[in-house]
Order: C-alpha cells, then sequence, then structure tokens
C-alpha cells in the first residue's frame, strides 16, 4: 500500500502499463474487489498526495485491482488464483513475494503445482533472502527449482534510488573522477544510512534480523559494490553484478576481529523531530532483546584499488535524522605553499552523494576567501541538487525496478551468488556476535548511536562527516 501499489499507480498514469494489464493482490484478508479497491483508495490518497486530484486515473488504476483470498501454506486454498490467471497464458506474469523468506520455496512449488508459472513468469524476492549462508542457499535452491536464474529478481530498494544510478553515472560518464578513485588519492569511505523511524509494527521480524542483517547484508554492501567495483564494460546484467560480486568477495574477513571492527548499538527513550518516544524494548513490549538498531563498522576491499582505504559503515533507527550519504574523502594535499598554513589545515577535497533527502551530489573545495589583506582559505561546496537542476518528481525506487521486472531486465537486482557472498562474509561476524558476552551499546533514540561508533572511527584519525553526524 505504501511503496507497491503507489508505483504501480505512477506508471499506469505514465502509460507504461498495458490497457489490460492487471495487480492481482493475494493474502488471507477474506476480501473481496471492492472492499481491496475501497482500501487501496484510501492508501493511494494518503501515499500519492496526487491521486486525490486525478479522479479518472485513478479510478482506471483501481479497476485494475483484484483481490484473492488464499493461505501461501496450503495449496488447494487457490482455486481462485488459478481461476483468475486462465486464458492468460501469452502475458507478462510477475509474482511479487513480500512474505516471511521461508514461504518463497513451499509458494514457488505452488505455483508450479497449480500451472501458473508460464514461460513469460518472474518471480521478485524480497529481502531478506534468508537470514543466514544455509538458508539462502536453501531458499535459492528452492525458487531456482521452479524459475531460471533470469527469472529471479531479488530486490534490493536501493539500487534503484535515483542517487544510486546516479553514482554510476557520476562514475563512468564523467573522465574526472575515475582516474582519482583509488588508493593513490583516495583516503576513506563512509556510507551512512541513518533513519529516524523506530521499528514500528514490525518488531518480531526485525528483533529476529537486526540492523547487520536487515541493512548491512544487502542495502550497505549494495552501495560499498557500487563505489568499489571495478568498471564494468557495459550495463549488461551480467557485467555489473560481475564486478560487485568481486568486491563482495575481496572483503576482509572480519570474525574474530569484531570487537575493533564493529560496534552494535540499541537505542532508548529520547527525543526525536521533538516527540518523545519509546525505547527499542518498550517497542517489543518489554522483551529483553539484545538485536542491534544500530552498526557501525569498518570494512575493506583487499585489491590493489583499495588497499589500505577504510570504507566506513552506518546504519541505525531512531538516529536524531533521515539522512543517508555516501561520502568519498580524498587525500590532504602532500605540500602548502600558504604562508602561514599548514598543509593539515587544508581541509581535504570530499565528494559527497546524498541519497536522501535532498538527493544531489556535493564537491567540497578549498577557495580564496575574497577580500584584501592576507590569503585566507575557506572550504566551500560544489552543490548540485537534482530537485533543482531537473525540476522533476522524484521517482521512488520501486517504479524504476518494478517495470524493470515487467521489461525482464536483472541488472539492478541481486544476483544468486552475489547474496550468498554477502552471507558468506557476514556469517563468521554473526556468529561471532552471537557468543559475545557484550551486549549491543545503548544510545538514546534521537542521538546519532553509542559514543563507541565515534571512536571507532576517530581511533584511525578520522571523523564522520559532519553534515551527517552534526
Ligand atoms: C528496508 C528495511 O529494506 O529498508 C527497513 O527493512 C528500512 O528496516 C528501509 O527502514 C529503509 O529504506 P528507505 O528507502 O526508507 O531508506
Amino acid at each position: 500500500m505504501r511503496k507497491l501499489l503507489p508505483a504501480l499507480y505512477h506508471r499506469d498514469r505514465d502509460g507504461q502499463l498495458t490497457p489490460d494489464s492487471r495487480v492481482i493482490a493475494v493474502s488471507r484478508a477474506g476480501i473481496d474487489d471492492a472492499g481491496y479497491r475501497d482500501k487501496a483508495d484510501s492508501e493511494l490518497r494518503r501515499f500519492v498526495p496526487d491521486a486525490v486530484h486525478e479522479a479518472d486515473i485513478r479510478a482506471r488504476f483501481l479497476q485494475r485491482l483484484h483481490h484473492v483470498t488464499i493461505d501461501a501454506g496450503d495449496h488447494s486454498t487457490w482455486d481462485g488464483l488459478q481461476a483468475l490467471s486462465a486464458d492468460r497464458e501469452n502475458r507478462v506474469r510477475v509474482f511479487y513475494l513480500a512474505c516471511a523468506p521461508r514461504l518463497f520455496g513451499p509458494i514457488c512449488f505452488g505455483l508450479r503445482e497449480r500451472g501458473l508459472v508460464i514461460g513469460q513468469s518472474r518471480v521478485v524476492l524480497e529481502k531478506p533472502i534468508g537470514n543466514d549462508l544455509e538458508s539462502a542457499r536453501r531458499i535459492n535452491d528452492e525458487v531456482g527449482a521452479v524459475f531460471d536464474e533470469e527469472q529471479i529478481f531479488r530486490i534490493d530498494h536501493y539500487l534503484g534510488k535515483e542517487t544510486v544510478q546516479n553514482l554510476l553515472v557520476l562514475r563512468f560518464a564523467n573522465s574526472l573522477f575515475e582516474p582519482l578513485w583509488n588508493s593513490g588519492s583516495i583516503d576513506h569511505v563512509q556510507i551512512t544510512v541513518a533513519e529516524s523511524i523506530g521499528v514500528g509494527g514490525r518488531g518480531s521480524y526485525y528483533d529476529s534480523a537486526g540492523a547487520l542483517r536487515d541493512m548491512v547484508q544487502n542495502h550497505l554492501l549494495q552501495l560499498l559494490c557500487l563505489v568499489a567495483m571495478e568498471p564494468p564494460t557495459s550495463l549488461d546484467r551480467e557485467a555489473v553484478r560481475d564486478e560487485k560480486l568481486k568486491v563482495l568477495k575481496a572483503l576482509r574477513p572480519l570474525a574474530g576481529e569484531t570487537g575493533r571492527y564493529i560496534v552494535r548499538g540499541q537505542y532508548t527513550t529520547g527525543v526525536v523531530d521533538g516527540v518523545a518516544v519509546p525505547s527499542y524494548r518498550d517497542e517489543l513490549d518489554g522483551v529483553a532483546s539484545n538485536t542491534e538498531t544500530f552498526v557501525a563498522m569498518k570494512a575493506e576491499v583487499q585489491n590493489w584499488r583499495w588497499s589500505g582505504v577504510p570504507f566506513y559503515l552506518r546504519t541505525g533507527k531512531r538516529l536524531d535524522r533521515h539522512a543517508s550519504e555516501i561520502v568519498v574523502q580524498f587525500r590532504p594535499v602532500p605540500h602548502s605553499i600558504f604562508p602561514g598554513v599548514e598543509e593539515n589545515t587544508i581541509t581535504p577535497n570530499c565528494l559527497v552523494l546524498r541519497l536522501q533527502p535532498d538527493e544531489g551530489v556535493r564537491l567540497h573545495l578549498m577557495a580564496k576567501e575574497p577580500g584584501p589583506g592576507g590569503l585566507r582559505l575557506r572550504s566551500v561546496n560544489l552543490n548540485l541538487s537534482f530537485a533543482e537542476t531537473f525540476k522533476f518528481r522524484f521517482p521512488d525506487a520501486y517504479e524504476r525496478l518494478l517495470m524493470d521486472v515487467i521489461r525482464g531486465n536483472p541488472t539492478l537486482f541481486m544476483r544468486r551468488d552475489e547474496v550468498e557472498a554477502a552471507w558468506t562474509w557476514l556469517e563468521p561476524v554473526l556468529a561471532s556476535l552471537a557468543v559475545s558476552v557484550e551486549p549491543p551499546r545503548r544510545y538514546a533514540a534521537g542521538t546519532m548511536g553509542p559514543a563507541a561508533a565515534v571512536a571507532l572511527i576517530e581511533r584511525d584519525g578520522r571523523t564522520w562527516h559532519e553534515e551527517v553526524s552534526e
């Protein structure tokens, strides 16, 4: 209701859905088409403000919606779904599985049993793909027994975000950056995905996942891959994913050193956006959980390009702002020619890709402060705001990704080997944290996480980028 229907609504509004395309929602809700359309109508008005004014487009979209009540785990209840799908064998058919990962395999088997998998079928799997390497492999095997790899779309919505795609353009459609994109010029990289929301109604899922599985295993590692990968030969589906896979495989194993490289946190009560909010444990009705809602870590990519360049990753809930950025910090100048200015007081250049909000790119440069007298240096920003430059509604990531599924383009989706490589790296970390006697550090909601996260980077003589952390 919040992401998928609005995304499809926007694509429909732009004329990208064929006149007879349908959206069939399946759940155990026991409602009919009319009931589902009513609910969708009110949610669209809420999540797509424009929909309020476009009565004819909304009405057309709502007519596409159907609802069938089934129990995903009991294939004998699937008659209605089978009946609705009859006689449309020449269409593209997308099965979008937004459910517990343990159901992915059984649902795919049900689809096959019921003859619902046709030539032009694709299946979309929402993360998490399992909760460790073994479960990810099992899911991949089960789904792979029904669908070919090119029919399987493992969605990571971060890859559909405009600024994330822009990273590819920035790196590979400009000749400026690539010669500098290595350990010779870059000191370190920071990737921060800060959220001000708590876990809300997703407590039971979240408590079994935590920030490492929920955010790091997928979104943050995918961002790291796009920053660190070698130039692919083309945007071809395999070329990009081959390069990302090499990065995942080059990540330095952290097991055994989690104390030095990883800080976990969990929020307590605090104030976010001027509102007092409960602690994580209170949100779980007082369960004495030790699940992390915050992680900061130092990762390293062991190859020629990135040797000695740390990638600091940080994500958390109930932080003091909703802000996601990739910061590429360049090295300081080697020598100062300016009288009275030491080279270490000249702010090094820094390229900031702002993923959300205020999507854009900023390049921090040194400039001369205007005016007579002594030569004073100041760090200033070249600021490219996408909203101002393109004056365009920013499409949600799902709009792009859902159309890619329909068109059969998996470039921005995770391949099986990528998911498994990410788990291979993370699993020993999770295993060593699971037996750690040290619980996540508490941090007050509305702050940027535990003080130890600051110490993690400051120990290396560096600091979190101030626009995110100040
Ligand atoms: C989801 C996570 O994948 O991404 C959520 O499960 C998280 O916990 C969300 O809140 C963040 O996405 P976005 O697009 O709001 O940054």
